[in-house]
């Protein structure tokens, strides 16, 4: 069944996702939860209200709720992925699921203790080309999800991110006071690495991120780039960025 676009941007477009997800029954980015459940676990508690951002048609929230985990709300901008998750999944009180584009989320503040994320930012930040210079417009609308997601969590909450991202490339952009969180990552998988970042509110950067943080609001000059073209699975953008 083929499912690739015929361009990578189309990975930033609700419409390619529906037409996606009216065909494709199931797909899982970076591995399934079994993969990371060891990681996730030491970072969110089984009655904590969590916020799954661009679910897609992964089995994670299903995979946590199921593990024991109660509360997860979970929310992606493509209406055929929410309507066939919840038909998927109904008469699960602790589960629910919305139509909602994570750069505005509707929810009030503070009222998440766990959000979490996989393959969603990698998913916005297609276009990138130049993993140490995210251009204007990509910068621009991962700092309005992490705003959102800073936002909507609890003093001491977490902002889980699953991503095949590197931490030179990622920590540039979670590495922010204005968040008012700390930075922590792990990795899981076997011949490939994914990374999994723990962002914990209220917390400050750690000095290494904290220079990070000045050297990037100073620097004019990008250092040179070392682009490491890994093949994963077979979706063609994750070969052309490093992010
Ligand atoms: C790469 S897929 C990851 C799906 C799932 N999280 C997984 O792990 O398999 C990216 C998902 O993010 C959703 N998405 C992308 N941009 C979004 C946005 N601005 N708001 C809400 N969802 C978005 C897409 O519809 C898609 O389901």
């Amino acid at each position: 069944m083929e499912v690739l676009p015929d361009r990578n941007a189309r990975y930033r477009d609700a419409q390619y996702w529906d037409e996606r997800y009216t065909r494709e029954e199931s797909f899982e980015w970076f591995g399934d939860f079994s993969k990371f459940q060891h990681l996730l676990v030491q970072h969110v508690g089984t009655e904590e209200s969590i916020l799954m951002l661009g679910c897609g048609n992964s089995s994670l929230t299903w995979d946590m709720y199921q593990t024991g985990f109660s509360f997860i709300t979970s929310v992606d901008f493509s209406s055929v992925c929410v309507e066939t998750m919840a038909q998927r999944h109904p008469h699960h009180p602790g589960l629910s699921w919305l139509c909602m584009d994570v750069r505005r989320l509707a929810f009030p503040d503070g009222v998440f203790d766990v959000v979490v994320e996989k393959g969603t930012l990698d998913a916005m930040l297609v276009e990138e080309t130049d993993p140490w210079n995210i251009s204007y417009s990509g910068r621009k609308e991962v700092h309005q999800v992490l705003s959102e997601v800073s936002r909507v969590l609890t003093p001491g909450g977490r902002f889980i991110s699953v991503t095949f991202a590197q931490p030179h490339f990622r920590k540039r952009l979670y590495a922010r006071t204005e968040y008012g969180w700390s930075v922590k990552h792990y990795h899981y998988g076997d011949s490939f690495h994914y990374f999994l970042y723990v962002l914990t509110k209220g917390e400050e950067l750690n000095p290494e991120d904290a220079a990070l943080e000045r050297r990037i609001l100073t620097e004019t000059d990008a250092p040179p780039t070392v682009m490491a073209v890994q093949e994963v699975e077979n979706e063609d953008f994750l070969n052309s960025i490093d992010l």
